[in-house]
């Protein structure tokens, strides 16, 4: 049965511009990752429950470091910068890369990586690749489509298949694909409970953070 999750406390822990400034991997982790813009620090403002935790912007790249939120005491979330902004230099495009690939590749407490996706376009090169490497380096992670408000139902259905369809020529079973609204509220308990029933089965959490999470 799937556990609810109540989000109780979060708090801002750091800003890292690298994964050895990172906060000691001693809690389970979950990390928002996709193109500029897509939605990733609302979706973590969505979740906790406070609007303005994690920045958020109408203008993409808003976020360059990896920000760490502690959740409940328990476990971290962290938002990470968009990749595939064109608007900044080769320079720093490819510092954001390397930051991103260093998380995603060696962040041992890393559980589950969010890899967001704009539910409004047909699938974009750049997010199958970056799929395609966490599939090569066995990285888990499921797949949140975002901003599904802004389309109609017939739309988002029409990209999901599509996107289902680049993604069994690759998968052999479909990764986890998660809708989401930050406006109307919608995924909130999906994504929550997923992070609820992951704690409970990766063998960090000890019986005192148990209680003391109320559970
Ligand atoms: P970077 O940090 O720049 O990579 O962007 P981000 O992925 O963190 O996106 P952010 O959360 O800053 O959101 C970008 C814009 O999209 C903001 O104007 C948000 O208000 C808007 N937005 C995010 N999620 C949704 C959603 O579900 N629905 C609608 N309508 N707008 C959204
Ligand atoms: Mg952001």
């Amino acid at each position: 049965m799937l556990r609810k999750m109540q989000v109780k406390s979060a708090t801002f822990v750091k800003s890292s511009q690298a994964i050895s400034q990172c906060p000691e991997g001693n809690l389970p982790e979950y990390a928002f990752i996709g193109r500029s813009n897509v939605g990733k620090s609302s979706l973590i403002n969505m979740l906790t429950g406070r609007r303005k935790l994690a920045r958020t912007s109408a203008t993409p790249g808003k976020t360059r470091l990896i920000n760490h939120f502690l959740i409940n005491d328990a476990w971290y979330l962290a938002d990470l910068p968009g990749y595939g902004y064109a608007k900044v230099s080769k320079k720093e495009r490819e510092l954001l890369s390397g930051m991103i690939r260093d998380y995603t590749l060696t962040r041992q407490n890393l559980i589950c990586l969010f890899v967001l996706i704009d539910s409004r376009i047909p699938p974009q090169k750049i997010d199958l690749d970056f799929i395609d490497s966490l599939g090569k380096n066995r990285v888990p992670f499921v797949i949140v489509l975002t901003k599904t408000d802004k389309i109609s139902q017939k739309i988002k259905n029409r990209n999901l298949e599509l996107l289902q369809e680049h993604l069994s020529a690759t998968w052999e079973e479909l990764p986890l694909i998660i809708e989401s609204s930050t406006v109307k509220g919608i995924g909130k308990e999906d994504i929550l409970s997923l992070i609820e029933n992951t704690n409970q089965t990766s063998g960090f959490l000890t019986d005192s953070d148990e209680k003391r999470s109320g559970n």
